[in-house]
């Protein structure tokens, strides 16, 4: 399995999020939904693989203390210029979450990680070590590249490969990277077997994709986005899938 190399001085992370407005808007849309909206300076926050710290500006709103955990150096750097920029102290940590219980002394209100899962080949593992390094009650929204949303529900019907709907995770290759779109009830099964609250869920992205993002107005797309995070939720729809869940034990 190939996976993106976020230290490759030749990949630029931050260049992927050119012409993606809709899916950053969409991601802030959901997180304001599932985080507190006031700012407590007492809560204690960690995003997992938060790369160059894309969602600083919604964690400056809400919580006093503020981490990023990344196996990439580079972008921890680049997570600390833009933390500067917008003002804030942050600490960072680099490390593979895969081991994040040991390399993280702390304990957390909130674990966030957004678009990691999907370089996750043991996702029952990692969920296993970011539980360790939550609080009681502590809050993890994990986000899910979604296998069976709504474009691939019906192109593997149409293509009557009913195998595909199998509760187990599918690589999804790219031009030079493979990711993992993960069955969400397959996830949903190991979070509560991990002690996992399922709070709330919600569908994400709902329109991305070209036509839409070029002939409807993106303030448009985000009001019916808004819309549809959380009924979409109920069919699997998006792309991509927001849990909030509590840790109970
Ligand atoms: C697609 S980027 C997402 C970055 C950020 N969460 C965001 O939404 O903008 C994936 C990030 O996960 C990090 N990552 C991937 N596998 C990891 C691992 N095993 N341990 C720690 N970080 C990892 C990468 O370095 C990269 O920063």
């Amino acid at each position: 399995m190939v996976l993106a190399d976020y230290n490759d001085k030749n990949y630029d992370y931050t260049r992927y999020w050119d012409g993606r407005d809709y899916e950053n808007a969409s991601e802030y849309i959901a997180l304001k939904s599932l985080l507190p909206s006031d700012y407590d300076e007492s809560k204690k926050v960690i995003d997992v693989g938060g790369g160059f710290g894309r969602l600083l500006p919604i964690f400056k709103q809400r919580f006093g203390s503020i981490y990023i955990f990344d196996y990439s150096k580079k972008l921890l750097e680049t997570a600390e210029e833009n933390a500067s920029k917008l003002g804030l102290k942050i600490n960072t940590v680099n490390g593979d979450v895969n081991e994040i219980s040991s390399l993280v002394s702390e304990r957390f209100d909130f674990v966030t990680m957004i678009r990691v899962s999907h370089h996750l080949d043991d996702l029952e593992k990692v969920i296993l070590q970011i539980k360790k390094i939550l609080n009681k009650d502590g809050v993890f929204i994990l986000e899910v590249a979604n296998k069976i949303h709504f474009k691939s529900l019906i192109s593997n019907i149409v293509k009557g490969n009913f195998g595909y709907f199998k509760k187990d995770s599918v690589s999804v290759a790219t031009k030079d990277v493979t990711f993992l779109n993960h069955h969400p009830k397959r996830v949903e099964e190991i979070l509560k077997k991990c002690g996992f609250k399922i709070e709330k869920k919600l569908s994400v992205s709902n329109f991305r994709h070209q036509f839409f993002k070029k002939y409807i107005p993106i303030k448009i797309l985000l009001f019916l986005e808004k819309n549809m995070q959380k009924i979409g939720a109920c069919v699997y729809f998006g792309p991509s899938i927001f849990y909030k869940v509590v840790n109970e034990e």
